[in-house]
């Protein structure tokens, strides 16, 4: 109903804005430019494409602007020197510091970016003089990332548009244009060594990329959900774990509970890393050499029994429910009815993940917790298998004492028929 009501709102105050000859913020594409109609014909590359990306999909195109919005001049005629006369405020190519003057011209005017869409930030700017390209472009340094180096100038796409060069899909291969080009990033540098060029080639093997893109789920992180859309900087000290922390909040509940909360500089980084994140796995716990806790922890200390502890711990539920489980197939592959057990064996497998996630907190006692329900889970299944094996195997000596019983029959009734008639 109240949808219905605001359509018709919608409708009525459309149709009177259309009556009173208003235009609607969100115009429609503005007619060539003069600017566009000479370039699109040029034949260098550089004067040609912006004019045709620009025709071809553009976002600010498509809300009504055109060339003179963001360099000036006289759209209106296609004489150069008139297009571009001192008196215009033709600004040519800009450049730097001037690339951020024209984008935010608009994208900080609260004002007038309310009219097209209310509910875009406007704080891209300020963002931006935050990260560590702002603060270099600021400096004078201009091989840094610009509002052109990610969404383009020309072309511009929304950011939700699969062809955009901000699309989650899409950023990695934005970002690593520089980060990955030893040649343009030679020089920089990142604690006294060179900064490193490998995060492209190391998120590519991460967890997260193969969740992003190998099972197209949206909710796994590329460059910007670490690093932020325009704040780009590393995480620093204590922030590394609030930012796996806005994905994995359980974990960094538990993680904020433990002693390597206090000490860890790097959070989470410290023992996952963070751009090629590898799937965990129970051989990471414990103490063998392969073990992570033993790079730090060593014979006897207390993070070495706690390692042993859970390892133990872990292992020892998750052995319980693969045995439960292979008596469970078995015996209802004899037929037996097992759904109710199959259901407790996924509650305890549960038990074993949230085993995992406590495991954060890196305190035995509340990890075995878990794991003892999780184990009282596994023997009542155990216990429900062990019933149904001995009534199977009641049932086998049974059917097998009534096929000896039927034999013993048969062999008698045959018996009888031969002493009644006697071979001749
Ligand atoms: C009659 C053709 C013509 C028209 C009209 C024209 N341009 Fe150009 N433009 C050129 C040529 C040719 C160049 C190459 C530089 C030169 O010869 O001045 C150029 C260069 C440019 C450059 C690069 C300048 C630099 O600093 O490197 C920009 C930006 C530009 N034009 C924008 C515009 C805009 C905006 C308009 C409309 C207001 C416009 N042009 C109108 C032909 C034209
Ligand atoms: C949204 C703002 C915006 C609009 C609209 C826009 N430009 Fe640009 N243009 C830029 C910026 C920023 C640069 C500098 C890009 C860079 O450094 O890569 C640029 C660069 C150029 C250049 C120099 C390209 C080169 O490689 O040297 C030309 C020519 C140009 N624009 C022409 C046009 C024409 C013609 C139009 C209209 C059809 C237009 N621009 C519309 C922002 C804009
Ligand atoms: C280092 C790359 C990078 C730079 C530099 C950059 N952006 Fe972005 N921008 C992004 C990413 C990534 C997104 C978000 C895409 C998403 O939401 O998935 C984004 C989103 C946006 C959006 C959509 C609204 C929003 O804030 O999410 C606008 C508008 C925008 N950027 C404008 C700008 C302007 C203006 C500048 C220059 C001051 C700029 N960007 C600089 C990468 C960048
Ligand atoms: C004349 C004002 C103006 C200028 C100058 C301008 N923009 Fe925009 N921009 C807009 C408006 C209005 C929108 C449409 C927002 C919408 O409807 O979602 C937009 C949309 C965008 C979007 C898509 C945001 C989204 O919702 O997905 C990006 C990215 C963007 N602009 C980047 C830039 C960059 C980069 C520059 C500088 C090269 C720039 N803009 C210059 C007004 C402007
Ligand atoms: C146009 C090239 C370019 C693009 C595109 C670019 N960057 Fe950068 N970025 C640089 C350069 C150059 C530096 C080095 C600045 C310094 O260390 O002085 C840098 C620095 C950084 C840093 C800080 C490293 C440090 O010194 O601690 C981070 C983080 C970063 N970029 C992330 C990103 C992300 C994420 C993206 C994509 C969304 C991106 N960058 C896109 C050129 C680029
Ligand atoms: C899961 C989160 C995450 C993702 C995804 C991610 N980063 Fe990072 N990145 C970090 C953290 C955390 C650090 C800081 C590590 C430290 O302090 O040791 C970092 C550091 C960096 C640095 C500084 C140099 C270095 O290697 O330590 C750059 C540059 C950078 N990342 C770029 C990127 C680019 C480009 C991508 C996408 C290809 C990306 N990151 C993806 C979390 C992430
Ligand atoms: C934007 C959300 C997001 C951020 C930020 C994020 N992750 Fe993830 N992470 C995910 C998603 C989604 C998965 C895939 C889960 C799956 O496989 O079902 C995942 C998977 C993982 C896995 C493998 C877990 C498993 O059960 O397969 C680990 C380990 C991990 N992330 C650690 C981190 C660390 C460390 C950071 C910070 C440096 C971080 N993540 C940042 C969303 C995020
Ligand atoms: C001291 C080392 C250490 C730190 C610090 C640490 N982890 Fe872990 N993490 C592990 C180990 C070991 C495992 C594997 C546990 C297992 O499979 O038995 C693991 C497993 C995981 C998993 C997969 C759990 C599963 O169900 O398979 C995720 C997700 C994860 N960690 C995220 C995080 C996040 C987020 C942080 C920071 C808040 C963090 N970890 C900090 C050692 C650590
Ligand atoms: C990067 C080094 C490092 C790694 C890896 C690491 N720890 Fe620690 N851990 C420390 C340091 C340092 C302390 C504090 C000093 C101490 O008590 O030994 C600590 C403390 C602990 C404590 C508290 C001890 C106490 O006395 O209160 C436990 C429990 C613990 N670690 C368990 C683990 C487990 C389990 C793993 C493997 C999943 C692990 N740690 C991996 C460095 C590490």
């Amino acid at each position: 109903m109240r949808t219905l009501i605001f359509r018709v709102f919608v409708a009525t105050a459309a149709a009177g804005w259309l009556l009173l000859g208003g235009t609607s913020a969100s115009a429609q594409p503005a007619p060539a430019t003069g600017c566009e109609t000479c370039h699109r014909n040029e034949q260098a590359p550089g004067l040609a494409a912006p004019a045709r990306d620009f025709t071809l999909s553009d976002v600010h195109r498509d809300r009504g602007f055109t060339c003179v919005d963001c360099h000036g001049g006289n759209g209106a005629t296609t004489d150069k020197a008139a297009a571009k006369a001192p008196a215009t405020g033709f600004r040519g190519k800009p450049s730097g510091q001037q690339v951020l003057a024209v984008c935010s011209r608009c994208h900080s005017d609260a004002a007038l970016m309310r009219k097209y869409a209310p509910r875009q930030r406007v704080d891209q700017e300020a963002e931006y003089a935050t990260s560590v390209h702002g603060q270099q472009l600021a400096k004078g340094d201009t091989k840094v990332a610009t509002c052109v180096s990610c969404h383009g100038a020309h072309g511009v796409r929304l950011v939700a548009d699969a062809q955009s060069p901000v699309y989650p899909l899409n950023v990695a291969a934005t970002c690593t244009t520089c980060h990955a080009n030893a040649g343009y990033m030679q020089g920089y540098t990142l604690n006294g060594g060179p900064l490193p060029i490998d995060q492209g080639a190391s998120y590519a093997k991460s967890v997260h990329h193969a969740a992003l893109v190998d099972r197209s789920d949206m909710s796994a992180p590329t460059c910007n959900d670490c690093h932020g859309n325009h704040g780009a900087a590393p995480p620093g000290v204590g922030a590394i774990t609030n930012v796996c922390g806005t994905c994995h909040t359980m974990f960094a509940t538990k993680f904020a509970l433990s002693t390597h909360s206090l000490i860890f500089e790097r959070g989470c980084v410290e023992c996952h890393s963070n751009h090629d994140i590898v799937q965990p796995t129970d051989a990471m716990l414990g103490t063998d050499q392969n073990a992570l806790c033993s790079t730090c922890h060593g014979d006897g200390d207390n993070g070495f029994k706690a390692a042993t502890a859970m390892h133990a711990g872990i292992e020892g539920l998750r052995g319980a429910i693969a045995e439960a489980q292979s008596r469970v197939v078995s015996v209802e592959n004899e037929g037996f009815e097992m759904g109710d057990q199959l259901l407790k064996l996924r509650e305890a497998a549960n038990h074993l993940t949230l085993s995992r996630t406590e495991m954060h907190a890196f305190d035995p006692a509340t990890v075995q917790t878990i794991l003892d329900e999780g184990m009282g889970l596994t023997a009542s299944v155990d216990q429900a298998a062990e019933s149904a094996e001995q009534e199977l195997s009641f049932r086998k000596t049974g059917l097998a004492i009534s096929l000896a019983a039927i034999l013993l029959v048969v062999v008698a009734l045959q018996l009888k028929i031969r002493s009644l008639h006697p071979p001749a």
